[in-house]
């Protein structure tokens, strides 16, 4: 198609958010409930040929950034094969990864060899309690592996995802600004948002007042990054640091929205923070041509609404963040 993707409010869709599967590892307090149990059956997976067709179709009609998520994503098996047939359709200029790196020791080389260029790694402490804590697993040893395996296989850029709640683990904003500073990783601040309930309460923290506070401590001015995502960015003046800032609660980016978010269902999501959707699998599984897919995926955007809500009343939103990846 020469026509770009875009929705009711001429806003053109480049990005889409892949999860590759919805179970994970770890049970981070802001995504998953300790004891889920609705993980997706894996006959309803689409497999990697039905993944390739559906992403081609969106690569023809402009979809340019690819980003692999889960769940974790380095669960689901072949992974690299998966990135392979992806990074090489026409159209995809840009293949990226978000991981919670427990395992990226084992891929990092393989997925960088498969095309994936940059990963964004969670990690919200630096202190092994907390981080057990945070994702009830004793895992951060496992994460600064494997974080320092992406980076020994030629990540760049490398960006750290911090959540970071009230109370929690905002008394190490400078410590992990002084690690990233350390090690070259982007650093970005990211509020919680309330998706899904998981029993354990997210402690919001309005970020305006940090960009501020770091703003004036370091100097910092406005700056853009590689990606596509809603950070905004600020940087030292002389380049050699950057921090994002993530702030869906205390100032929303819906205007400039351009993804969309395929589950591993084949269930497309048109916004995080809403529930309009629209299910490929029965279409993929029902023979459809290349030009109904097109069509299809037309009517799916023109879904997408204005702009998130994050209504805590309860059945609002009824799925969890590992559903969509975040
Ligand atoms: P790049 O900019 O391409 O590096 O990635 P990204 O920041 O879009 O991706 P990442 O997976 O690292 O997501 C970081 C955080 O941003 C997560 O908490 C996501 O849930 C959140 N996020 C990403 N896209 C959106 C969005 O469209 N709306 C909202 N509300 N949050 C988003
Ligand atoms: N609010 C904000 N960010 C979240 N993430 C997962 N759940 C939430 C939430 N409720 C983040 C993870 C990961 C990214 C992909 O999404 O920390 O870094
Ligand atoms: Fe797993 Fe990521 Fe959700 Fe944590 S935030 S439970 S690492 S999917």
């Amino acid at each position: 198609g020469n026509t770009p993707l875009s929705d009711r409010f001429q806003r053109n869709i480049e990005y889409l958010r892949l999860s590759v599967t919805d179970r994970c590892d770890l049970r981070c307090s802001y995504c998953m409930p300790e004891d889920f149990k609705g993980y997706e059956e894996p006959e309803h997976w689409l497999n990697f040929d039905e993944v390739e067709r559906l992403i081609g179709a969106f690569a023809r009609l402009g979809v340019k950034r690819l980003r692999l998520t889960g769940g974790e994503p380095l669960l689901r098996r072949n992974l690299p094969e998966l990135a392979r047939r992806l990074s090489a359709l026409p159209g995809i200029e840009d293949l990226s990864l978000s991981t919670n790196a427990t395992q990226l020791s084992k891929y990092a080389h393989s997925l960088h060899n498969a095309g994936v260029s940059r990963i964004n790694v969670s990690l919200d402490s630096l202190q092994r309690e907390r981080i057990a804590q945070i994702t009830g697993r004793d895992c951060l040893d496992k994460i600064l592996a494997g974080l320092m395996a992406g980076k020994e296989a030629g990540f760049a850029p490398i960006k750290i995802n911090m959540v970071a709640q009230q109370g929690v683990n905002d008394d190490e904003i400078d410590a992990m600004v002084a690690f990233c500073l350390e090690h070259g990783f982007i650093l970005r601040f990211i509020e919680t948002m309330p998706v899904g309930s998981t029993g354990r309460n997210a402690q919001y923290l309005d970020l305006q007042p940090v960009k501020l506070r770091l703003q004036e401590r370091f100097g910092l001015v406005e700056g853009v990054m590689p990606g596509g995502g809603p950070a905004r960015y600020l940087k030292s003046r002389d380049g050699k640091f950057s921090v994002g800032f993530i702030t869906p609660i205390s100032q929303h980016f819906c205007e400039t929205c351009n993804r969309v978010r395929l589950a591993v269902d084949g269930t497309l999501y048109t916004c995080l923070g809403q529930d309009e959707k629209f299910e490929f699998r029965p279409l993929l599984r029902g023979g459809i041509s290349d030009a109904e897919l097109e069509d299809a995926i037309r009517n799916a955007i023109s879904l997408k609404p204005e702009r998130h809500e994050f209504k805590e009343e309860p059945g609002k939103i009824v799925r969890f963040m590992s559903t969509t990846g975040g």
